[in-house]
């Protein structure tokens, strides 16, 4: 807390945030979200995308030809500016490598016969849910907030309720095409060059470009039958989670802790039988925030049966952006507030992240976590155990996944596949003396002798030896080897760590 702002100015900038949030980014962020709705629907009504795909990717291979050309001074990455990512960090490479423009945005063709669908990296999570949704089909893992995108997560990880199922969002894609770094382009699945569709996922960006993805479809219902079940002690916290999660007639399982002995554990399955009395639609502006919904079941402490709609339960944290909105418009789920204004949230954390002064970041830094670690599910409890020691953050994001045992970065201990957990904490500490560096160092240690792994967009404070420790990078060197990556991509550590980032 040592911070002190200086002048006025800056004082309002961090006290009256939500003035600012909610005169100008708010209507800037609808607005925007406006603009890209028409621009998606009339490129996928005309169907010029998939023409259009093969000379976009021409682009990115003159692109890179001209690079070797040019000498190769630099490594490569996408021209993407650092504040558009959805990651609260700024990578600072951007400014200094040799940036390449990847304008791939497009939903390309959707294979009913394959049960597959083919998109461009820049394709969001809630572009692609609004396309595919209301034509019956899904795909199987939807990460939550409307604006990954399917590059981010392919390169870095994507985590959903249905994960204890079908793994994590690399599981759940069948073929990558990517641009190397000679500029010829190719495409991998487990078929198919196999040894470079396995290292991609986790790769960050720095084996090549990816520029299509084929990832799989299921059927979509309408609804989705959820069960809140309000569950008290850590040990009860940690068994029920594990049990719901081997339970594989629950299509959707969800943990949010509260406290070190409350939580509220959802289970759900997709169905188009309802009962119309228990239909809540939890994405409509006006109603409550999802974890304040999920909190006031927990006060009740009975068990609760709702039916939501597919993609308001899809999307259920977007609009409070998991629980970080309270902390930028405190009064944001006030009854008034979302009746009036509930249209127009959330704002875009990339135009938060555009809008953020110096001291809102040292703030951010030094007052503010948002880490997401994975691990296996034997240790949930004293994993819940050692964030409530050292951070003390809630609501706490429990999601249980299957890792497979595939090859490459991040795989189990054992040769097969297993259950792990990503604990996501975003929020204000509330323990005391709490400092970022050695709260998050004592996390990061316990983490790597569990044998789980952080997600690459977090704050990482680990050093090189700690990094190759958590994260497998046999296959990885190999394939940088093979592919002349060392002088086109930086390593993924050195996009990463600490001094990598603002
Ligand atoms: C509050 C919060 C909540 C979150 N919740 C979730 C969640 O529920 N589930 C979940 O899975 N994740 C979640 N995340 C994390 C999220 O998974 C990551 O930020 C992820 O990387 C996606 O972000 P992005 O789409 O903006 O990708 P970016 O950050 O833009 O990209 C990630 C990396 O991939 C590389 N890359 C992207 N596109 C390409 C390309 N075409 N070619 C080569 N390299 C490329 C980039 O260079 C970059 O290194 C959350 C993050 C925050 C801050
Ligand atoms: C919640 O209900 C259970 C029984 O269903 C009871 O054992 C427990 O004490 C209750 N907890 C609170 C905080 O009301
Ligand atoms: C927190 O810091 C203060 C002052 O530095 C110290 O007196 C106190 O013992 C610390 N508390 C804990 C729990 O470490
Ligand atoms: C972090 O990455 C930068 C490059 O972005 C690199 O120069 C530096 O050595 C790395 N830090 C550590 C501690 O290795």
């Amino acid at each position: 807390m040592a911070h002190k702002p200086d002048g006025l100015f800056e004082y309002i900038l961090i006290h009256y945030r939500w003035v600012f949030v909610c005169l100008f980014l708010l209507p800037a962020s609808f607005l925007f979200d406006i603009w890209l709705y028409f621009r998606n629907w009339i490129v996928f009504k005309l169907s010029s995308a998939p023409k259009q795909h093969n000379s976009k990717v021409k682009h990115v291979q003159e692109q890179v030809r001209k690079w070797a050309k040019k000498g190769k001074k630099q490594f490569i990455c996408t021209a993407r500016p650092g504040w558009q990512t959805v990651s609260f960090r700024r990578p600072k490479y951007k400014k200094t490598m040799y940036n390449i423009d990847v304008n791939l945005v497009d939903v390309l063709d959707i294979d009913l016969d394959k049960k597959t669908v083919r998109v461009e990296p820049l394709v969001t999570m809630g572009q692609l849910t609004a396309t595919l949704n209301p034509l019956g089909w899904t795909i199987p893992v939807v990460p939550e907030l409307d604006d990954l995108t399917v590059g981010g997560l392919v390169m870095g990880t994507g985590i959903e309720s249905s994960s204890h199922q079908y793994g994590l969002f690399q599981h759940i894609c069948t073929s990558y095409e990517l641009v190397l770094s000679d500029g010829i382009v190719v495409t991998c699945s487990s078929e198919e060059n196999s040894d470079l569709f396995y290292s991609v996922p986790w790769s960050y960006g720095t084996l090549g470009i990816l520029t299509a993805v084929e990832i799989r479809l299921i059927p979509a219902k309408k609804y989705v039958k959820l069960t809140y079940k309000p569950v008290r002690q850590l040990e009860k916290i940690t068994q029920e989670t594990e049990l719901a999660s081997k339970n594989l007639e629950n299509e959707f399982v969800e943990t949010l802790v509260y406290g070190k002995d409350d939580a509220v554990v959802m289970t759900g399955v997709q169905t188009d039988d309802v009962d119309n009395r228990k239909v809540n639609a939890i994405g409509k502006w006006y109603k409550p925030w999802f974890f304040k919904h999920v909190e006031a079941i927990l006060k009740k402490n009975k068990t609760v049966v709702e039916y939501v709609p597919l993609r308001d339960y899809y999307h259920r944290h977007t609009r409070s952006i998991f629980w970080e909105l309270q902390d930028i418009i405190p009064f944001g789920n006030n009854v008034v507030f979302r009746y009036l204004f509930g249209w127009v949230v959330p704002p875009k954390v990339s135009l938060l992240k555009l809008t953020q002064t110096d001291a809102i970041k040292k703030l951010y830094e030094n007052n503010h976590v948002i880490q997401d670690m994975l691990v296996p599910i034997e240790t949930l409890k004293t994993s819940i155990e050692k964030f409530h020691e050292t951070m003390e953050i809630y609501p706490m994001w429990v999601c249980p996944f299957k890792l497979f045992a595939n090859p490459g970065m991040v795989h189990p201990a054992k040769n097969t596949a297993a259950v792990y957990v990503d604990i996501g904490v975003y929020g204000v500490p509330k323990a005391t003396n709490f400092s970022a560096i050695e709260a998050t160092r004592k996390i990061e240690k316990f983490v790597i002798d569990a044998n789980g792994f952080q997600m690459l967009y977090a704050d990482t404070y680990m050093s090189r030896e700690e990094f190759r420790r958590m994260f497998d990078h046999s296959l990885y060197d190999e394939m940088r080897t093979r592919l002349g990556c060392k002088e086109a991509f930086a390593e993924v550590y050195d996009k990463v760590n600490r001094t990598a980032r603002d």
